[in-house]
């Protein structure tokens, strides 16, 4: 839930770490630190507040020199973020200096342990009583950094990414992980290290992602020395070559990363496709899925479990699974499948859905999932990350770094891998005619032009956005495989704007909620002509006689709803189980402008993170 980065080299650290934790700020905003080593001691800096704060604090504090050093951004659990709670902290004989993304469970015992052999903590942090520890070993042994390192993480309880060095060998960096990602790039005699590959890809596309349970002593001019934190075995580092550019990281000249993305879903989804859907063929090719075949089509059901926006388009996939598979799908909460002692063996089939692939509730689910037996499956986005190494097999979206913490292109990307697998299955299963199969191949290929279509209501989203951003309470309403579409909907603005948003099904409504309305409620429905299209109507009817406001978004052409509503917005038509790809546009772009007429800090919203690798 903390950005890290460390650079050993060459060049001047500083930089280096700044645009470094620049980049990583999306994983937590509340403070911030860096610690160089400049050839005779540690300039420390380190403050409350965003990356910003550091820069100007840095520059009134120290001279940044050196070509050593490590950084990090932070999101607190322990301790509230103010300057002494930041990271990097020192040990108490100010030798050691560390970063640390994670939490360490037992740092109570381990404190209680370590200030009754007279050590002093001048934070509320378990990362204090972590580098102390590591301070206590050395002192009571002849062990080097990178040991100390290696006894003190198998006394430690929790999940760490961390990153150590000691003043008195000055010449590496200790990294180890457990449970939250660690990347190293690799370059011509210089090292980085980093939360992910954003932070040095303008340097070097090789990196070596650390296994949970790895650590690594990263010295200048020899190779990369990792190993097993347990079981003490050598382990030959994998370097991996990147794919993704810097282009693909930087805003490209929108205002923020979120409008970025949600600009970005046509090719996003194409990208997600591509390879995958062989129209020529008329076929559907997921390695991933052929695979495994017998173990979902003998599946007894599928559970999906996931968090936050991966939830919804798990729930968008459940309605799309059991029409065209008719397999039985139940759609959990990480966070509660994996505490609820859940009914699951290997006859089931589980599928993880997660953008970053790191969300601690999200990853233990799936290690209780495996040790029941159940086969696992992941759809994630980031390429390496914890998840898609935990999975069984899976296949990721491909929608390329998402940087705004509302999630946007992540949500469509999945729907669409989904779908995808859903098809497949399907064509294998026998539950769809060769005709159908083939009109939902040419349709999904339509599919990025309509989002593109569908963008074009940008300057209509914000015009209804000036209308109802002082609004304190929003409705979201949908039915069928739009009501998870609402849910979104509702969660994009109260995430970015933090006005109090819910999403219901649109028949639910009165069953409470159309208590709540009254002239000042905006309700946006989903009102696309299918199936329930007339009980949607006769919804709007109800809210309309409330004297609520409607925002409609309705297939192209509709009049119906445009005599009642107060706006509408149009998206093309397209087959109903594809609808939320489109649907959900509108609302991406209407909360969006909302928070941006607020003046609220769209891309870091308050308290959120983008992975939120804590239970
Ligand atoms: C919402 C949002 C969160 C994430 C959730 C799961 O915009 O970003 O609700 O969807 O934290 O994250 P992943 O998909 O990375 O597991």
């Amino acid at each position: 839930m903390c950005g890290i980065v460390g650079y050993i080299g060459h060049r001047d650290a500083y930089p280096v770490i700044l645009k470094g934790l620049q980049r990583l700020e999306y994983r937590g905003y509340d403070s911030a630190g860096i610690a160089l080593y400049d050839g005779s001691e540690i300039k420390l800096s380190k403050t409350k507040g965003k990356v910003a704060d550091l820069e100007a604090k840095v520059s009134e504090q120290i001279n940044p020199v050196g070509s050593l050093g490590i950084g990090h951004t932070r999101w607190a659990t322990h301790g509230v973020p103010n300057d002494v709670n930041s990271h990097p902290h020192f040990s108490n004989s100010g030798d050691l200096v560390i970063i640390h993304n994670g939490i360490i469970e037992n740092y109570a015992t381990l404190k209680e342990e370590l200030i009754k052999r007279g050590y002093k903590f001048s934070s509320d942090t378990d990362t204090e009583v972590l580098v102390n520890l590591i301070e206590d070993i050395q002192k009571n042994s002849d062990l080097k950094l990178g040991k100390a390192v290696q006894v003190a993480l198998n006394q430690v309880v929790g999940a760490y990414a961390i990153a150590v060095f000691d003043i008195k060998k000055p010449n590496e960096i200790v990294v180890a992980r457990l449970g939250s990602p660690l990347a190293i790039g690799v370059g011509e005699n210089e090292f980085f290290i980093a939360s992910d590959a954003s932070p040095f890809i303008e340097y070097t596309n090789n990196a070596v992602y650390l296994e949970d349970e790895e650590m690594a002593v990263i010295r200048l001019h020899k190779p990369l020395n990792v190993r097993n934190i347990k079981d003490d075995r050598i382990v030959s580092p994998y370097v991996q070559e990147l794919k993704i550019n810097l282009e693909q990281i930087e805003k490209g000249g929108y205002d923020h990363f979120m409008l970025k993305e949600i600009f970005e879903q046509p090719n996003a989804i194409k990208d997600t496709y591509r390879g995958r859907l062989l129209i020529d063929e008329g076929i559907i090719k997921m390695a991933g899925v052929e695979d495994n075949m017998g173990k979902f089509l003998n599946a007894n059901r599928i559970i999906i479990i996931a968090c936050g926006t991966s939830w919804h388009a798990g729930l968008v996939a459940e309605y799309i699974i059991e029409d065209l598979v008719r397999i039985p799908v139940e759609v959990e909460y990480a966070s509660e499948f994996r505490y609820r002692n859940p009914v699951i063996n290997e006859n089931d089939v589980v599928i993880a859905i997660s953008q970053s692939g790191e969300t601690a509730d999200t990853l233990a689910a799936i290690k209780l999932a495996k040790e029941k037996g159940a086969f696992v499956f992941g759809v994630c986005n980031v390429v390496g990350s914890s998840i898609s190494r935990e999975t069984h097999a899976g296949a990721y979206t491909h929608a390329g770094p998402e940087i705004g913490v509302a999630s946007t292109k992540a949500f469509t990307t999945q729907i669409t891998v989904l779908t995808l697998i859903a098809l497949r299955l399907a064509k294998a299963k026998g539950t769809m005619s060769n005709t159908d199969f083939r009109r939902h191949l040419v349709e999904l290929e339509t599919i990025p032009e309509k989002v593109a279509a569908t963008l074009k209501s940008d300057a209509l989203a914000k015009e209804i956005a000036a209308i109802y951003k002082d609004a304190k309470n929003f409705l979201y309403l949908g039915r069928g495989f739009n009501f998870p579409v609402a849910l979104e909907g509702a969660l994009k603005l109260k995430e970015i704007s933090y006005i109090h948003a819910e999403g219901y099904p649109a028949a639910e409504m009165k069953h409470g909620p159309i208590a709540l309305i009254d002239e000042n409620m905006p309700i946006a429905v989903i009102a696309t002509k299918y199936g329930h299209y007339e009980k949607v109507v006769s919804n709007i009817q109800e809210i309309k006689s409330r004297k609520g406001k409607i925002i409609a978004v309705v297939t192209k052409g509709d009049t119906q709803v445009r005599d009642i509503a107060d706006h509408v917005i149009e998206v093309p038509e397209t087959l109903e189980l594809l609808s939320p790809l489109l649907t959900t546009i509108p609302l991406q772009l209407l909360s969006y402008h909302i928070a941006v007429m607020l003046d609220r800090n769209v891309d870091q919203p308050r308290n959120l993170a983008k992975s939120v690798t804590v239970e």
